[in-house]
């Protein structure tokens, strides 16, 4: 096969300190498999306090970014790497922080015209008290993913969940709570600004919880959905309109929910480090669309290039080095 990446040095951030360091493993271990199936010289690197130092130690030319959760996610490592003035993979300071806070992401939607569950952010201690919304509701961390920490309080409970007044709690204060939307779930992803396609997936348990998401048999993806075309257009439109609400760019993978009684779709949220498992959804959706999984993260590595002003990676003694990585500005 060919190797587009040869002569080019791309560090893989991957692990990190978040509560999805497991899944970042998993998906930085399949992404750095193919950025040296591409010809790439790989550094994996294991991302904490001192990735700014190995990063300068190591000067890679390009960092794909596979941290998933807080820190890797949300605007904090992207702030590092424009300090470093290296070029990175997904989206940069503004969107990741804008998207992993829901509340925040949720009133910018709304503001553009994007279905948003209503609801808002509580005092855990005032849901563990009592229902802060009549049943069913869910509530959830303002800001993590993989559905970690994720409650739903069904019709007819009489116990709001105690779970966020646990000692063991670290979600911090305030917590999300939402009307529960019922009906069926969905992810469709965007790349540079397109839809990709719809996704639904069917948890074989209650909810698309960890389990579900992460776990062998947790679920099954129906890739197309079988849906009425006019609710793969609309949720479509509504991933892409998100990706933009929130200034994103590479790709994004947006979760919502498809009301089919009331046929009304609802944006839960955009993920803008989606998962790069080979399995993972948007693998899936590139793979649907023909493009496999090492073009897809070659892709990735030549978005985050191209963005990086570094001229494309057609050039590699062009795009390393310290005045590439000047012209970034
Ligand atoms: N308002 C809601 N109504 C119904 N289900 C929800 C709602 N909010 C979250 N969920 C369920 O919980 C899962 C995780 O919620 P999400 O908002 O996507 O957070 P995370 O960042 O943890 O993925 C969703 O995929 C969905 O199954
Ligand atoms: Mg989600």
């Amino acid at each position: 096969m060919a190797a587009p990446l040869a002569g080019h040095h791309v560090a893989v951030l991957l692990g990190g300190p978040s509560s999805e360091r497991e899944v970042s493993l998993v998906s930085g271990a399949a992404c750095a498999d193919a950025l040296e199936r591409l010809g790439a010289k790989v550094s994996r690197v294991d991302a904490h306090r001192d990735v700014a130092e190995i990063l300068t130690r190591l000067q890679p030319d390009v960092c794909f970014n596979a941290l998933h959760g807080a820190w890797g996610e949300d605007g904090c490592v992207q702030g590092v790497l424009e300090t470093l003035g290296i070029p990175y993979t997904h989206c940069g300071v503004l969107a990741s922080a804008l998207a992993m806070d829901k509340a925040k992401a949720k009133a910018v939607l709304a503001a553009a015209g994007v279905t948003v569950p209503g609801g808002g952010l509580f005092n855990r201690f005032d849901v563990a008290r009592d229902h802060v919304l009549p049943p069913p509701y869910v509530v959830k961390p303002n800001a993590e993913g993989s559905s970690v920490g994720v409650f739903l309080v069904m019709d007819g409970s009489n116990r709001p969940p105690q779970e966020v007044v646990d000692p063991s709690w670290t979600f911090g204060e305030e917590v999300m709570v939402e009307p529960y939307i019922p009906g069926r779930e969905l992810a469709a992803g965007v790349r540079d600004g397109k839809g990709m396609m719809v996704t639904e997936i069917i948890p074989r348990t209650g909810f698309y919880d960890y389990e579900a998401k992460y776990g062998e048999d947790g679920s099954v993806h129906v890739c197309p959905a079988d849906l009425p075309a006019h609710v793969t257009e609309k949720a479509l439109q509504l991933a892409e309109q998100a990706h933009a609400a929130l200034g994103c760019r590479g790709v994004t993978r947006s979760d919502l929910r498809y009301d089919d009684i009331n046929d009304v779709l609802v944006l839960l949220e955009v993920n803008t480090q989606p998962g790069m498992t080979p399995t993972s959804l948007i693998p899936e959706q590139a793979a649907k669309q023909g493009v496999g999984f090492d073009e897809l993260v070659l892709w990735i590595t030549e978005d985050a290039y191209a963005r990086g002003g570094a001229g494309g990676i057609a050039s590699p003694g062009e795009s390393s080095g310290q005045s590439a990585r000047q012209s970034q500005r």
